[in-house]
């Protein structure tokens, strides 16, 4: 459920009308709404009551400070990918003792801020990067509190893009190597092992290969147990996926996830982690852009829209689909009318939908896409030199820009031309 809904004829974000943030901040641009972010937080709070818990928001999806601070206000963690977004959720206000540290590539540097900054723990995930956190921990005089990810060589049946649960994924230790590399691990002087990480994929819509996946978790928890390591934290990635179209079957929700977690895990006494970030942030904002042209083609009619791939790149970069949907909404019975919708960016690629059906639109409409809080503001990019685009949190009958647009100015000036030329 979100807080897009259409009133008197015209779609909202909560209770401010899209048109009216179009406006003022001009188009295209990202706009959030609270109440979802907060609704979603909560569902998996909800799910994992009973069990001591932490959700981190893996705030790759949405990394808006904005957006990190409503969520940790409400509770919540971040499960950080670089010193950027560690950087990023600490100015948000987020304490260190509630970040995780993911991803395959730390470096000494990232490491060294983070601990000396505080950090929950570093899911590590290869021998030379434990011994790298080794070190630095050692040359702080500190102790780095450890998982491993382990890699369960589990099929998360998604994009291939997106899985990383496969031997093949450079995610992870594979799973069979674990023991040894904890052993590893508890043998160091900077290391202290407090759980297990896993995560094996992203829009996950069955929850099969979770279940799989963290039966193996258990397992292991036990192995490692009767090995004499301290496991009392079990860190289960991300990955519940979300429904991109409202005409499809909804993937499982939150609270059949977390039942799930507790008849798998919940024997075990650990605490749990998780770090949803597409279901929280995913429906929680939209894309909005005006329609810049209509040109009839070689039959078929283009929309031609003044957002772009570079504005958000799903649907170049996975064939995502998003609902695309008109900000005024048609009058009852308007025949609809199919339309490849796409940006003035020079590539083919630079489309978001063929033959998506529409009601009649002119120059100057304004649309919306869906589904479009996560991974979209945070993969955008210049390319075409074109500004990445504001983003503006909704709250109730208030909006805020949370990003503004850059000027051209801006743009232009962040170059250095050498003295040379
Ligand atoms: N934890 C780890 C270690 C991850 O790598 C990811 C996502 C998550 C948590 C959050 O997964 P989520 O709950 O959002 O599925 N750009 C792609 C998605 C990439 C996901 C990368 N890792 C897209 O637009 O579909």
């Amino acid at each position: 459920m979100d807080h897009f809904l259409y009133k008197d004829g015209v779609l909202h974000a909560e209770d401010v009308p899209v048109s009216e943030i179009a406006a003022a901040v001009g188009t295209p641009f990202y706009a959030y709404s609270t109440a979802t972010l907060l609704r979603h937080y909560a569902l998996f709070d909800d799910a994992l009551e009973g069990t001591d818990h932490l959700v981190c928001y893996a705030m790759k999806a949405a990394g808006n400070q904005a957006i990190l601070r409503t969520l940790a206000q409400a509770g919540a963690g971040m499960d950080v990918v670089s010193v950027g977004e560690y950087l990023r959720a600490r100015a948000a206000g987020v304490p260190g003792d509630r970040i995780v540290f993911s991803g395959v590539g730390k470096t000494a540097d990232e490491m060294r801020t983070a601990l000396e900054g505080g950090i929950r723990q570093f899911n590590v995930e290869s021998e030379p990067e434990l011994e790298a956190l080794n070190d630095v921990a050692l040359s702080l005089g500190q102790v780095a509190p450890i998982t491993i990810r382990v890699n369960p060589d589990v099929d998360a049946k998604t994009h291939a893009k997106i899985a990383t649960g496969k031997s093949e994924n450079k995610f992870g230790i594979p799973i069979a190597r674990a023991r040894d590399v904890y052993a590893m691990a508890a043998a160091m002087k900077g290391i202290e092992i407090v759980g297990i990480d896993v995560h094996i994929g992203s829009q996950l819509t069955e929850l099969a290969p979770f279940e799989q996946a963290y039966g193996k978790v258990a397992e292991l928890t036990e192995t490692l147990r009767a090995d004499g390591h301290n496991i009392r934290r079990l860190d289960l990635g991300g990955g519940l996926g979300i429904p991109y179209a409202r005409s499809n079957e909804a993937p499982p929700l939150p609270l059949e996830y977390g039942a799930l977690i507790k008849r798998t895990l919940g024997h075990l006494g650990c605490e749990i982690e998780i770090e949803p970030g597409r279901l929280i942030a995913g429906n929680a904002g939209i894309m909005v852009s005006k329609v810049i042209y209509l040109k009839s083609g070689e039959g078929r009619d283009f929309l031609i829209v003044d957002g772009a791939m570079n504005d958000l790149i799903r649907p170049a970069m996975y064939d995502a689909y998003h609902d695309i949907v008109p900000v005024i909404e048609a009058e009852p019975g308007v025949d609809q009318h199919p339309y490849d919708i796409v940006g003035p960016v020079c590539e083919s690629g630079d489309t978001f939908a063929k033959q998506r059906d529409l009601p009649p639109m002119t120059a100057g409409d304004l649309i919306a896409f869906r589904s479009a809080g996560a991974y979209g503001a945070v993969m955008a990019s210049e390319y075409n030199a074109r500004p990445l685009i504001p983003e503006v949190l909704v709250n109730g009958d208030q909006f805020a820009v949370i990003r503004p647009r850059p000027t051209f100015d801006e743009m232009i000036n962040r170059d250095t031309i050498p003295e040379w030329l």
